[in-house]
C-alpha cells in the first residue's frame, strides 16, 4: 500500500499584504499619566513617539479579520482557494478555542484548517515558514497567514520595563504559487534556557489567588538587549547565505520593531550597506509583537521606502527565546 503525496513542487511567494491598524493613538505622555516615565526617557531609550491600542470594538479576531481581507483582495484569492490560515500570536485571551478557525469563518471561508501558533515575536516569520513549506510542497495552493497582538490587554501599565514598549495591531499576507522563489529558506531556532526572559506572569496554572484577573507580560529588558542585536546577526548572515543572497543585494531591512536602538545595532552587527532601507514603524506603531514585521512591512510600502518586487530580509526574535528570519520578495499592499 502506497499512501498519496503531492509530488509536483512548485515555488512560493507572498501574494498580498493587509493590515489592520488600531484607531487610537496613544502618546508617550499618555502612558507617563500611570507610569513613573517621561516621553523623552522613551523616545531616547526605544524610539518609540506613539502606539496604538485596540479600543473596545476592536477585538483580535476582528483586527485578523480586517487584515487578512485587506491581503486576500490585494492577492486576487478568494475565501474559496484557501486552504489553510494560520494566525501567530501570544495575546488571544483564550488558550481554547484558538483563534484562527473563527477568523476563517469571519472571512466566509468553510472547512478551512486553521489554528494559531505561539513563538512570541517570532511567530508570524515562523508561520511564514509553514506557509511557504506546505505550498512549495503542494500540500496547499494558497496559505493565509495572520499576525496578531492585543498587548495593551496583556500589560501592567505601571511596569517600567513593559508598559511603554508594547502596542496592538495585525498583518497579514496570503502566500500562494509563484513563477519564482519569493520566500527563502528559514534560518530558525530557539534557547528555551533563557525562557525567563520574556514570560507571563501569574501563569495559567500558578495564577489563582493572587488577586490579578489576568496575566502581564513581563521582561528582562537588558537580557534582551544582550542578546538580540548579537545573536540575530548571525541568523541574518545564515537566512542570506541559506537564500544565496549577499547584504548588497538587499533593498530593505525589515526586522522585529523591538526597539529602535535594538534595529539599529543590529543592523550595524550584520554591516548592512547604506542603500538598504531599515523599517523604523516602532516609532510609531511601538512593539506589536507577532504582528511588527507584517506592519513594519506596510509601512515602508505605503511611505515608498521599498517597492513590490523588491528583496527584504526578514528577521524576528523573543519570547521563547525564539527567532526566524528569512530572505523574501516583498508582496504588493491592499
Ligand atoms: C527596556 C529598556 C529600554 C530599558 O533600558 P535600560 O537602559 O536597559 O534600562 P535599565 O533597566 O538598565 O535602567 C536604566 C535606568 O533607567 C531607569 N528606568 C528604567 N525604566 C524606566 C522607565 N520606563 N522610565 C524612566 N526610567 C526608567 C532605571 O531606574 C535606571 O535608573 P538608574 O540608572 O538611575 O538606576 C532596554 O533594556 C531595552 O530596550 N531592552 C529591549 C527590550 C525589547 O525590545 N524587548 C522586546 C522583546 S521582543
Amino acid at each position: 500500500m502506497t499512501i498519496q503525496q503531492p509530488t509536483e513542487l512548485t515555488h512560493a511567494a507572498m501574494l498580498g499584504l493587509g493590515v489592520h491598524r488600531p484607531e487610537r493613538v496613544v502618546t508617550n505622555d499618555e502612558i507617563c499619566e500611570v507610569l513613573d516615565s517621561s516621553d523623552e526617557w522613551i523616545q531616547t531609550r526605544s524610539g518609540i513617539k506613539t502606539r496604538r491600542f485596540a479600543g473596545e470594538d476592536e477585538t483580535l479576531i476582528g483586527m485578523s479579520t480586517a487584515a487578512a481581507e485587506r491581503a486576500m483582495a490585494a492577492a486576487g484569492v478568494t475565501a474559496e482557494q484557501v486552504g489553510c490560515l494560520i494566525v501567530a500570536t501570544s495575546t488571544h485571551p483564550e488558550h481554547t478555542p484558538a483563534s484562527a478557525p473563527q477568523v476563517a469563518t469571519a472571512l466566509g471561508m468553510t472547512g478551512t484548517a486553521a489554528f494559531d501558533i505561539s513563538a512570541g515575536c517570532a511567530g508570524f516569520c515562523h508561520a511564514l515558514n509553514l506557509a511557504s513549506s506546505m505550498v512549495r510542497s503542494g500540500a496547499e495552493s494558497h496559505v493565509v497567514v495572520v499576525g496578531v497582538e492585543q498587548l495593551s490587554r496583556f500589560m501592567d501599565p505601571t511596569d517600567r520595563g513593559t508598559a511603554f514598549i508594547f502596542a496592538d495591531g495585525a498583518g497579514a499576507v496570503v502566500v500562494g504559487p509563484s513563477d519564482e522563489p519569493g520566500i527563502g529558506p528559514a534560518a530558525w531556532g530557539s534557547d528555551g534556557s533563557q525562557a525567563h526572559v520574556i514570560t507571563q506572569t501569574p501563569s495559567c496554572i500558578g495564577g489563582h489567588g493572587t488577586g490579578q484577573d489576568h496575566p502581564v507580560v513581563q521582561m528582562e529588558g537588558t537580557a534582551v538587549f544582550r542578546w538580540a542585536p548579537f545573536a540575530m546577526a548571525e541568523v541574518a548572515h545564515e537566512a542570506m547565505r541559506l537564500a544565496g543572497v549577499a547584504p548588497d543585494d538587499l533593498d530593505a531591512f525589515i526586522p522585529h520593531q523591538a526597539n529602535l536602538r535594538i534595529t539599529q545595532t543590529l543592523a550595524k552587527n550584520i554591516k548592512l550597506p547604506e542603500s538598504v532601507a531599515i523599517a523604523t514603524d516602532v516609532v510609531d506603531a511601538g512593539n506589536t509583537s507577532a504582528a511588527s514585521v507584517p506592519l513594519a512591512m506596510e509601512a515602508m510600502l505605503r511611505q515608498d521606502e521599498a517597492s513590490a518586487g523588491d528583496t527584504a530580509l526578514l528577521i524576528a526574535f523573543g519570547a521563547g527565546l525564539s527567532y526566524a528570519g528569512q530572505v523574501v520578495t516583498l508582496p504588493p499592499l491592499g
